[in-house]
């Protein structure tokens, strides 16, 4: 059994109206001025935003706002936002939004904090970062788990490169999930949200070594719970249970706490998907979606009782009168059925994408940083082998590989 650690220090208040509390969360972490970051239309279009403006000023707290990150965040906003958290004083980073406004809010609480620096090297993995401005989230969409997380993803338009930076620095000082917020999420942001949720703890799951039993029951609670509420949201947008169960699963599937003594987890899943996103600015959870069936009809071999297992504990699926490799691919097969019954694509072609070879040999030679890394625990996985899951993705023959 492997050694591990867990650090959460983030403080969640979950609940109805639970934004309202704001201003006293940010009192409380220490915080004066506030950079209040948030994406595109929704947390405008919804009042969310005034709402929160209001409890700031009733706190007697000043704030500033920085509005107009995408999905897929980008690098240059980030580095608009440092400049004015420089130019303003800013010292707390209030973040509204999804994955994609709280990586971008950690992104720029680095830069701030590291300031002889271009942020970009924290992301290149050139040096790590030796703080952070302090960061709460608001969330409107159960899914990156960014809000309990170690991690910041971001794209460098120049090259449109994705990558990650992971420091318990960014960690999040509070985390308010109100599942009511998410209400007017589109049903394609939804589901694809559940399919992220899922992954951060399959990707934990999927390893080639001995687990615990604790942390295994744990998880394939998690994916159970996930698969059942995400069906009930394709009919039900405005059921409060269903919501509140995806919420706080998106939380605890990627705060570390589904990792204890996985070695750390496989992610090849979301290796290639980040360069589906940088390159082709797709959603990442429906890219999850689109590479998983390849990526374990690729793999599974490498240990078929760990996907039986899978196959039994979450689907129901009998082992009896079957071996270990006939029930792997009978689990595989139920999880594509519960991706299209969300409406999520299994292939490229269902996530709107068709490669090229050459595309290919591109997603291929950056995922394996110019051929200089391999990836994957569950099984080591080399440039040639990414090239190979993205043509089955792909819909190109065995064959023709
Ligand atoms: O920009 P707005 O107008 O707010 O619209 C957003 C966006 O278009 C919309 N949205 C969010 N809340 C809404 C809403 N629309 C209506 N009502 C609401 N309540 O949803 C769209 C997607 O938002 P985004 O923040 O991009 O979603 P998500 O949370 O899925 O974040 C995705 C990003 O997080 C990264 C992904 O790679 C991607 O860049 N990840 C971050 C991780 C982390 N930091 O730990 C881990 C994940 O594996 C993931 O890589
Ligand atoms: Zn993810």
């Amino acid at each position: 059994m492997r050694n591990f650690e867990l650090y959460t220090p983030t403080r969640v208040v979950f609940g109805k109206d639970t934004h309202l509390q704001a201003g006293q969360l940010i009192k409380a972490a220490g915080g004066h001025k506030v950079l209040v970051h948030y994406g595109g239309k929704s947390a405008e279009k919804s009042g969310l935003l005034e709402q929160v403006c209001k409890v700031l000023e009733e706190e007697g707290l000043s704030y500033i706002s920085l509005g107009g990150v995408k999905p897929n965040p980008r690098l240059s906003k980030v580095y608009e936002g440092i400049s004015l958290c420089k130019k303003e004083g800013v010292d707390f980073i209030l973040a509204v939004g999804g994955g994609s406004v709280i990586d971008s809010s950690k992104a720029i609480g680095y830069g701030v904090a590291n300031p002889d620096h271009d942020v970009w090297e924290l992301y290149t993995r050139v040096r790590n970062a030796e703080g952070c401005l302090p960061i709460g989230a608001i969330v409107t969409i159960a899914a990156a788990g960014s809000e309990t997380s170690d991690s910041s993803v971001i794209t460098n338009e120049d090259g449109w490169l994705k990558r990650s930076c992971h420091s318990d620095a960014g960690r999040c000082r509070f985390a308010v999930l109100n599942p009511r917020l998410t209400y007017t999420l589109p049903q394609y942001q939804t589901e694809s949200g559940c399919v992220d949720i899922l992954m951060h703890t399959m990707e934990r799951y999927f390893v080639n070594i001995e687990t615990m039993e604790i942390v295994d029951g744990m998880s394939e609670a998690l994916m159970q719970t996930v698969i059942y509420n995400a069906r009930i949201l394709m009919s039900e947008p405005g059921n409060y249970n269903a919501r509140a169960e995806i919420m706080w699963a998106g939380s605890l599937s990627h705060n570390g706490l589904m990792g204890c003594g996985t070695g750390g987890g496989d992610w090849t899943c979301h290796q290639l998907a980040h360069e589906l996103g940088g390159m082709f600015d797709v959603t990442h959870g429906a890219a999850l979606a689109a590479i998983w069936g390849s990526w374990a009809r690729y793999v599974y071999e490498a240990n078929p009782e760990r996907f039986a297992q899978f196959a039994t504990n979450v689907f129901g699926i009998s082992c009896d009168g079957m071996d270990f490799e006939k029930t792997a691919l009978a689990g595989i097969e139920a999880l594509e059925d519960f991706f299209r019954s969300i409406e999520m694509p299994t292939d490229l072609k269902g996530l709107g994408l068709e490669l090229t070879d050459e595309q290919i040999q591109e997603l291929a030679f950056k995922c394996s940083y110019e051929d200089t890394r391999t990836i994957g625990a569950f099984r080591q996985l080399n440039r040639k082998d990414m090239e190979k899951i993205y043509h089955m993705a792909n819909g190109n023959s065995i064959s023709r590989i």
